[in-house]
């Protein structure tokens, strides 16, 4: 029991205009706050931009360039990342327990591929992802797929699990090789996955328009890397991305196939935390990884 003599009469009332507890991250004001808990585990109050780091495309892909042991390869990186993006496996057998970065689970699965990559499930059940201390779940949309419509039920089922939970769910819009990936197609896609009640929307860049994506999605929009490119293109990438309205980044192959992940990943968090010029930060990734033979 508290001592109760001499307390001190409550007498500041007022304190600026604004609630002091305003929120962050896009379209997350009415949320509960677990997830808006979980949320600021992966964007940044002081900025609400993120730098995801994506290593889960073993799910279908098995071990690629770069994942071939998560342990070693991938895990030295996490300190550095804001929020990491994985399966279950990968985080319980390879992933330290003491890594503060938020946990972004891959929820679903099923095709490898070698198969339709849009004939997914929901892969994880939300009890296990609260035993893992997920902030978010991942999982993929196929709009315009064979199984468009299974995968956007998927997407409403853990919405459901998520809301009850306090866990927040990203809507990884995925691109079919026949689909056209222009500004029209991804309003679309990430539309349909932000009013479907995901929390995060992740896409894909486009150069022309993609300035209409971000402002049409009322949730964050997050940048896949995709396919390798020279270190100078994917921080260009990135630089344009921040400008035209994302939060942030969920890269993988750009970071974890470079010859130096350590300092490219340096290098993209200047682009998003510090709106470093991309030459600005190719010449920090630069310095970063001269004299080291993977740094
Ligand atoms: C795979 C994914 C990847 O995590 C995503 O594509 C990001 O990785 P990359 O930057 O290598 O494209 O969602 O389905």
């Amino acid at each position: 029991m508290a001592d109760t003599d001499g307390l001190l009469d409550a007498r500041t009332f007022t304190g600026g205009e604004r609630p002091a507890t305003g929120f962050h991250v896009k379209g997350a004001h009415a949320q509960d706050w677990g997830l808006q808990n979980r949320l600021a585990r992966i964007f940044r109050p002081d900025n609400g931009r993120t730098v995801m780091l994506a290593f889960d495309h073993g799910y279908f892909l098995g071990p690629m360039a770069g994942l071939e042991r998560i342990d070693t390869n991938i895990a030295p990186l996490v300190p550095q990342a804001d929020a990491i993006m994985m399966t279950r496996g990968a985080l319980r057998t390879s992933i330290p327990s003491h890594s503060t970065a938020g946990v972004v689970l891959r929820a679903s699965g099923g095709p490898s591929v070698l198969r339709d990559l849009s004939d997914e499930h929901i892969a994880i059940d939300i009890e296990d992802a609260v035993r893992l201390n997920a902030a978010a779940l991942a999982i993929q949309v196929f709009i315009g797929g064979e199984h468009e419509s299974r995968s956007v039920a998927n997407l409403a089922k853990l919405v459901d699990a998520g809301q009850r939970h306090g866990v927040a769910v990203l809507g990884v819009t995925a691109v079919g090789k026949d689909m056209v990936r222009d500004a029209r197609y991804f309003r679309l896609a990430t539309r349909i996955s932000a009013e479907m009640g995901a929390h995060i929307v992740k896409t894909y860049y486009v150069n022309e328009g993609f300035e209409t994506v971000t402002a049409s999605c009322p949730v964050p929009i997050i940048v896949a890397g995709g396919k390798k490119l020279p270190e100078i293109d994917a921080l260009t990438m990135a630089y344009r991305s921040m400008q035209e309205g994302a939060a942030g980044v969920d890269m993988g192959r750009n970071i974890f196939q470079s010859d130096h992940p350590a300092a490219m990943l340096a290098a993209v968090r200047a682009v998003v935390h510090d709106d470093a010029k991309p030459e600005e930060a190719h010449e920090l990734f630069r310095e970063r990884s001269a004299g080291s033979a993977a740094s």
